[in-house]
């Protein structure tokens, strides 16, 4: 990194800390490759048409897979599913070696689906452009599906968190 930013970019990671913000991990395929990655910056972005939005690693594997996939899926996982945003979080995997012993489907090309996650949203390419030193990633969504009720996944302090509900209202 540049030191023109170094001091800031330091900054910025340590009050980012602070804050609360949901797990989510895409996946995508192009030809024979297929991987997924865990995503902290996803939103909703529109709903009119229904768009939602992330921002992937320029330097990713993932980020060289988003540029030729033309669809991937938002995966939302439960708040007990920790071992599962771990794993595709961790670098220097192989794409197939990120799946092993996870249970998922796949018809050829399209990208993986991951199975007992609270949500899924499937999602075409919209719209993918460099900020900094990450992209851009607008998803048009096509198909939502539920799977449980259950309260999702979040990270805050470095570390994952349960939501604590108030279900005394
Ligand atoms: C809770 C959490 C949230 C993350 N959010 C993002 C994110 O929004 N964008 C991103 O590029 N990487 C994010 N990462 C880092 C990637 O998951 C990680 O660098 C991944 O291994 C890189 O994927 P690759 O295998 O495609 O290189 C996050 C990691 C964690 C643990």
């Amino acid at each position: 990194m540049s030191n023109q930013y170094q001091h800031i970019a330091e900054g910025l990671k340590d009050v980012m800390r602070l804050l609360p913000y949901p797990v989510t991990v895409v996946t995508a395929a192009y030809g024979k490759r297929f991987r997924g990655i865990t995503i902290g910056s996803f939103t909703s972005l529109s709903l009119q048409p229904p768009l939602v939005t992330f921002n992937v690693n320029c330097e990713s594997q993932m980020h060289s897979l988003l540029e030729d996939a033309d669809r991937f899926v938002v995966h939302i996982p439960g708040e007990d599913q920790d071992e599962i945003c771990s794993r595709f979080a961790l670098p220097d995997q192989e794409d197939a070696e990120q799946f092993e012993g996870l249970n998922y489907t796949r018809e050829p090309g399209e990208p993986p689906v991951l199975s007992d996650v609270i949500a899924e949203l499937h999602c075409t390419m919209f719209r993918m452009f460099r900020a900094g030193d990450h992209s851009i990633i607008i998803g048009s969504v096509e198909r939502i599906q539920r799977n449980r009720e259950e309260p999702s996944i979040l990270y805050c302090n470095g570390a994952y968190q349960a939501l604590k509900l108030d279900s005394s209202g």
